[in-house]
């Protein structure tokens, strides 16, 4: 018999059990702090030997539930929701590393990822060393004894770029190190990054997760499956935390303890938590995150497609598309053999893309992926205006090139927008 419900099912039903009201959707916790029963229970919870809530910067029964549902689609062991996904990814790098460490990632990563790594990362002593993610030995060349994660995207933003798991995991594990895999782009209904090797994953729930371009959020997820305990490089992890009267987390908290220290030291220090009610409108908008998913794929198809015809279109990458350099990867690992981002250039370079971006009409011309609605971005000018020119040819983002986070409307009225638009 079938053990795990589907990812179908978990997307609509969550995790939430219904309390005495009956209420078949999860009440709104605005409460910024929870009643003691007595001063003993108090100091229990302080201590972290019983488990409970004390303070909404560290945790909220709404966002509980969200963190639950999003635990049980990707197949980890807990999950942690703060108030967004570049939060999402400070919160993982902080508590894995510190001044003098390192993290070897990708050169395909969305730009505020990447400007995040090289500014604030640097000034913290923490340093990013950045690998083609095709080719799996300049990744190997970079570890060393003060490497503590190795960092990637499971569909790159804007390129496309699915990475080939397995090998990265095999390395991960070679190497005593945990998988981080930003997936975003891929959300658990094309993909769960666990399964195949990964140990951290991060999500902008901002994006395809809430898919309603209403709220943002982050989701950091613990597949309680490294070795936290014998990798012999997180020393953290295993000496006493004098903050917590020598408590170490790898006995007191077993294979959840990573999700357990980014809660009770980094959410305790840091703050960022996510509001209850961004949580909720999250949670909503995964009960149809399986249909969303699957018909912003279909879309991208069709559209990559058409432009593929357009006399006016230079070139188009689509991961789904037969013949693209992404194809086998994203064949290999996404469930519908693609995702909803595709790339293109135009021909006439930069000044042709600000007329189409002007002169379509349906795409909200917007910073933001995952929508519902179609998106037309010029990433050059925009989401990875802060890397530096250099680098952005070193990874594919020209002067002509539109990032298209594809909607769910009708393929053929976005089509016939696109049409338009791109006429001379
Ligand atoms: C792949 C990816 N990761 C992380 C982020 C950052 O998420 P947020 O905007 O919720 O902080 C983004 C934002 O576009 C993204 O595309």
């Amino acid at each position: 018999m079938k053990k795990e419900l589907s990812i179908e099912t978990l997307a609509v039903h969550g995790t939430y059990k219904r309390d005495e009201t009956g209420a078949t959707n999860p009440p709104i916790y605005l409460s910024n702090a929870y009643q003691f029963q007595n001063a003993e229970h108090a100091a229990n919870l302080f201590d972290l030997s019983t488990a409970g809530y004390i303070y909404s910067r560290l945790n909220n029964p709404t966002s509980s539930v969200l963190e639950e549902t999003v635990a049980a689609l990707e197949g980890g062991i807990a999950a942690l929701a703060c108030a967004s996904g570049q939060f999402a990814e400070f919160m993982t790098i902080v508590t894995l590393a510190k001044p003098g460490d390192n993290v070897v990632t990708s050169t395909l990563l969305y730009g505020g990822t990447h400007t995040l790594f090289t500014s604030q990362f640097a000034r913290l002593g923490i340093e990013f060393r950045f690998a083609n993610p095709a080719n799996i030995e300049e990744f190997e060349k970079q570890i060393d004894d003060k490497t503590k994660a190795i960092y990637l995207e499971a569909v790159a933003n804007p390129q496309g770029f699915v990475p080939d798991f397995e090998k990265f995991a095999a390395l991960a594990n070679k190497y005593k190190l945990p998988l981080v895999v930003d997936s975003t782009c891929a959300t658990p209904y094309l993909l769960r990054p666990i399964e195949h090797g990964a140990h951290i994953v991060i999500h902008s729930a901002t994006k395809f997760l809430a898919g309603h371009g209403a709220v943002l959020g982050g989701i950091v997820v613990d597949s309680g499956k490294f070795d936290w305990a014998n990798s012999g490089r997180f020393e953290e992890f295993n000496t006493p935390d004098e903050s917590y009267h020598g408590l170490v987390f790898t006995k007191h908290f077993g294979p959840a303890c990573f999700a357990a220290k980014i809660r009770v030291s980094a959410m305790r220090d840091i703050g960022g938590a996510i509001s209850p009610f961004n949580s909720f409108l999250i949670q909503q908008g995964i009960g149809t995150l399986h249909l969303r998913m699957k018909a912003h794929v279909e879309n991208a198809k069709q559209l990559a497609a058409y432009l593929k015809t357009n006399k006016n279109v230079a070139w188009v990458k689509y991961n789904g598309l037969e013949g693209d350099e992404n194809y086998t990867n994203a064949s290999k690992y996404l469930k519908e053999k693609g995702a909803s981002l595709l790339t293109f250039g135009i021909k006439g370079g930069y000044e042709k893309c600000k007329k189409f971006i002007e002169k379509v009409t349906l795409p909200i011309h917007v910073v933001n992926i995952g929508d519902i609605k179609t998106i037309v971005t010029h990433p050059a000018s925009t989401t990875h205006r802060q890397v530096p020119d250099k680098e952005l040819e070193a990874i594919g983002i020209s002067g002509d090139l539109i990032r298209v986070s594809v909607g769910i409307e009708n393929i053929n009225d976005i089509i016939a927008d696109f049409e338009r638009a791109l006429e001379d």
